[in-house]
């Protein structure tokens, strides 16, 4: 028996992975976190498979879910949304499983920050702006934040910023953001990334509050930085005309010239 971890994805069904699809059709049981992950993805199960919403369970009960499978030997596709990386919960449970001696593997999902990047046709690391992309959150009831992880220590660098679980506060994102970024930084918010109903709002971090007007609940993205807006970068050495590298030896004298690629 097996729990499979499994990254569901923003939230449009085919953006799993072919791995995660055949694990979810190849076992009996399924726990999902009902409140983010698309119902659609349930399709893949067999047909005689027990299917759970773990949203409302708590992590005994989860445990209690999954020591039930295992005692009928039966592998489990635990799916969370997007990838479990980043805020799945799924840490506590691999600790539980561990200590249970309960096997498990993990597969990575298409995280939300991807699916905002894409709806806003953006890359979020340009040449000469900026090479980080922070994904942060702020402080909510069930979540501290480590003093040093503050939004407006992040600001100091001029990264990218992807904002989770933070459309509530979006206030407070922009009053702790202005002074290093500057009122006219380009921001954006995305809600439901991939959804049939995802809608984008562009903005400043003057206007955005403003431009969003309360419309945007939970599952909302919030990003800042210039590469949302500026065109002035760099073109990457990469594919620049005359750069030597191992996939494009410039001359027989390059030191790459000759090799196996
Ligand atoms: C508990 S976290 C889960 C993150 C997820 N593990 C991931 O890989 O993206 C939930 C937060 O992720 C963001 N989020 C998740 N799905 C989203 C989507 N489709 N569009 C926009 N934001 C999304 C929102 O900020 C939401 O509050």
């Amino acid at each position: 028996m097996t729990v499979h971890f499994i990254g569901a994805g923003p939230g449009a069904p085919d953006l799993l992975t072919l791995r995660g699809r055949d694990l979810i059709a190849a076992s009996p049981v399924c726990l999902y976190a009902g409140s983010l992950v698309p119902q659609a993805l349930l399709a893949h199960c067999p047909p005689d498979a027990r299917i759970i919403n773990t949203a409302s369970l708590s992590l005994d009960q989860i445990m209690a879910q999954i020591e039930a499978a295992d005692a009928q030997g039966h592998d489990i596709a635990r799916l969370h949304s997007g990838d479990m990386s980043i805020w799945s919960a799924m840490g506590e449970q691999l600790r539980r499983l561990r200590a249970l001696d309960i096997p498990f593997t993990v597969t990575p999902g298409v995280p939300a920050f991807s699916a905002a990047a894409a709806a806003l046709e953006a890359e979020f690391t340009l040449p000469g702006l900026t090479q980080s992309l922070v994904l942060t959150r702020t402080p909510g009831r069930a979540s501290t934040m480590p003093p040093a992880e503050s939004l407006t220590n992040f600001a100091a660098t001029g990264a990218t910023l992807a904002i989770h679980l933070s459309i509530h506060q979006l206030d407070r994102v922009v009053a702790d953001l202005t002074p290093a970024y500057g009122p006219d930084c380009p921001a954006a918010v995305v809600w439901r990334a991939s959804w049939p109903d995802q809608r984008i709002v562009r903005a400043t971090l003057a206007t955005i509050e403003q431009a969003v007007a309360g419309s945007m609940e939970r599952t909302a993205l919030i990003i800042v930085g210039q590469v949302l807006a500026n065109d002035d970068f760099g073109e990457s050495s990469l594919y620049a005309t005359g750069y030597d590298r191992r996939f494009r030896p410039q001359s027989a004298q390059s030191p790459f010239a000759g090799e196996q690629v």
